[in-house]
């Protein structure tokens, strides 16, 4: 084999390596989307008992809480320009839409930063696994989501058989199967997704953090009536579905039962 030729044949071995190197897997992508929503759960560290240097002091939440990236930046990764422009989780800090689509680096450096600090508290591994999620994971929820009514621009109807596939398993087909609240209220598919629309698109594409620990932390049989087993956990629906499914499921659980 000429020289020439060889060099060919390694560049066209080594290119596809280089390339998936570029885009995470879906798996990747999930699960950084389960530690931008609760990192402690997702990776079983300890729950943080400070509040996050970085969250206003004029702002409402203390602890735990403001650890969440969720927390200052949004469930439809808005920040101040989204739903948290106003009420009980307003911060007044920016959204990282400016990151979708951008340069995984920059968030990990980001992350690391005097403002952030997450590498106190998180290995630069799964930093990266959040890296991957800001920059290839976001949705511009806009475009699905109306700011005001909260109601779905998708197809509730192709929505049901999905649902049914994906999700009645665990939930019921009324999504009344778990219910998320602690103590006397209740909260179910369909009160989270009227109330709460961009977080239940976020749960849909990338699972629920811990949610295999679930009977460990909460105890007791009583609440769930789903086919679900101790030990498994919630499904993303990233890799399963094309978004214009994901935003016909999430139009159908706006029909399900509120309480
Ligand atoms: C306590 C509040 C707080 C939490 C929690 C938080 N951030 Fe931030 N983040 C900020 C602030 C404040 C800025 C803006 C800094 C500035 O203005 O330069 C920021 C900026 C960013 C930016 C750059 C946005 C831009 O357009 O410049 C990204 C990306 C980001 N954060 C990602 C994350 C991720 C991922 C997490 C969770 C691992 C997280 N942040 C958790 C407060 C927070
Ligand atoms: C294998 C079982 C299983 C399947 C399948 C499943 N889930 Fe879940 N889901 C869970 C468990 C367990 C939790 C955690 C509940 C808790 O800790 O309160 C959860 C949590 C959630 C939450 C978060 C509620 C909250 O605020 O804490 C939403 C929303 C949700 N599921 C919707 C769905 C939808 C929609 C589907 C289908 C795409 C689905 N789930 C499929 C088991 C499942």
């Amino acid at each position: 084999m000429s020289q020439h030729r060889l060099l060919l044949v390694l560049s066209l071995l080594f290119v596809p390596c280089l390339l998936q190197a570029e885009t995470p897997d879906v798996e990747t992508i999930a699960e950084g989307g389960r530690i931008y929503d609760k990192w402690w759960a997702e990776m079983q560290l300890r729950k943080p008992n400070s509040t996050h240097p970085a969250y206003p002091s004029t702002g409402k939440k203390r602890g735990a809480a403001t650890w969440r990236c969720k927390e200052c930046h949004g469930w439809d990764y808005r920040g101040r320009n989204g739903a948290y422009s106003q009420g009980s989780h307003y911060s007044g800090i920016k959204g990282i839409r400016a990151y979708a689509g951008g340069d995984e680096d920059k968030v990990f450096a980001i992350l690391k930063d005097r403002t952030h600090r997450y590498d106190d508290v998180m290995l630069d591994g799964a930093l990266k696994v959040v890296a991957a999620f800001v920059v290839h994971g976001q949705v511009d929820t806009s475009q699905y989501i109306d700011d005001n009514s909260k109601l779905v621009i998708g197809n509730a109807q192709r929505g049901a058989s999905l649902f049914n596939d994906n999700c009645a398993r665990c939930h019921h087909d009324d999504g009344r199967a778990i219910d998320f609240a602690d103590g006397d209220k209740t909260e179910y598919i369909g009160t989270l997704a009227n109330k709460n629309p961009w977080e239940t698109l976020h749960k849909i594409r990338h699972g629920h953090p811990g949610s295999s620990m679930r009977m460990h932390h909460r105890g007791g049989m009583g609440m769930m009536h789903g086919r679900w087993r101790p030990g498994e956990s919630m499904p993303a629906m990233l890799g399963e579905l094309t978004l214009a499914e994901q935003i016909d499921l999430l139009a159908y659980t706006q029909t399900l039962p509120k309480d």
